[in-house]
């Protein structure tokens, strides 16, 4: 990710660390509605992969990941890719890449730095070195849920979250891409390192990668 970061992220502050200046945000590419796909062709071959590649995505198919999973498609309404109970849009998008973890902004269509550094293998013990691309976490923040009980903003969040989890599956068999949905992941270190609170609910993680030659 790092040539993109270079020439195509707008830098709107830095962070140095370990030598290397990340940009704080990333504005991504506007989603390619053109892309060749067809969806009983990507449901015919979804899968959940085993084996990921490390080759980072190119901003291109990162962008369209992304909006896949949870962008804006209907800009009037700021609503979203994916449904989400009483509208509450209480799914968030962290990705973890070689470089940072970074927030998915759905409204700007950017990344924005949350940490810097490698942290993919915080996630699972199921991932070893070299490292899936990347790896999505599902977070879905039930204090946006404005009425009913918690033990039904708990159902409302992981059915939210389903929704997101299934766009990437779909959009990752539509473009030849691998990726697997994970309930199983290290919770306790990934809330403590990203400073969640006890309403921000880590749900599902998604390694995405291209296919393993
Ligand atoms: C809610 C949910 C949680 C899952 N959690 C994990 C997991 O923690 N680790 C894993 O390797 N696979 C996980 N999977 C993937 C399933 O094992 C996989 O979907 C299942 O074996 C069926 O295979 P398929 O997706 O290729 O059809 C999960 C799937 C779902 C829907």
């Amino acid at each position: 990710m790092r040539t993109f970061l270079k020439t195509l992220a707008i830098i709107s502050g830095s962070l140095l660390l370990s030598g290397i200046t990340l940009a704080q945000t990333i504005v991504l590419n506007k989603p390619n509605l053109e892309r060749e796909g067809n969806l009983m062709k990507a449901l015919s071959q979804r899968a959940s992969a085993r084996e990921f590649d490390s080759t980072p995505l190119s901003l291109r198919d990162l962008s369209d990941l992304l909006w896949a999973a949870n962008g804006v498609n209907r800009a009037e309404s700021g609503k979203r890719t994916a449904p989400s109970a009483i509208n509450a849009q209480d799914v968030d998008v962290y990705l973890f890449d070689s470089e940072g973890v970074y927030l998915y902004n759905a409204q700007k269509h950017t990344l924005i730095l949350v940490l810097s550094g490698d942290l993919r293998k915080i996630i699972s013990n199921q991932d070893k070195d070299p490292y899936p691309s990347v790896i999505l976490l599902l977070v879905s923040d039930i204090s946006k849920f404005t009425r009913g009980e918690d033990t039904l903003k708990r159902e409302w969040g992981a059915m939210d979250v389903a929704f997101v989890a299934q766009n990437v599956l779909l959009f990752c068999s539509s473009v030849g891409m691998e990726a697997r949905p994970r309930a199983f992941m290290n919770k306790e270190q990934i809330i403590e390192t990203l400073k969640l609170n006890n309403t921000q609910l880590p749900m599902l993680n998604i390694p995405v990668s291209y296919k393993k030659n």
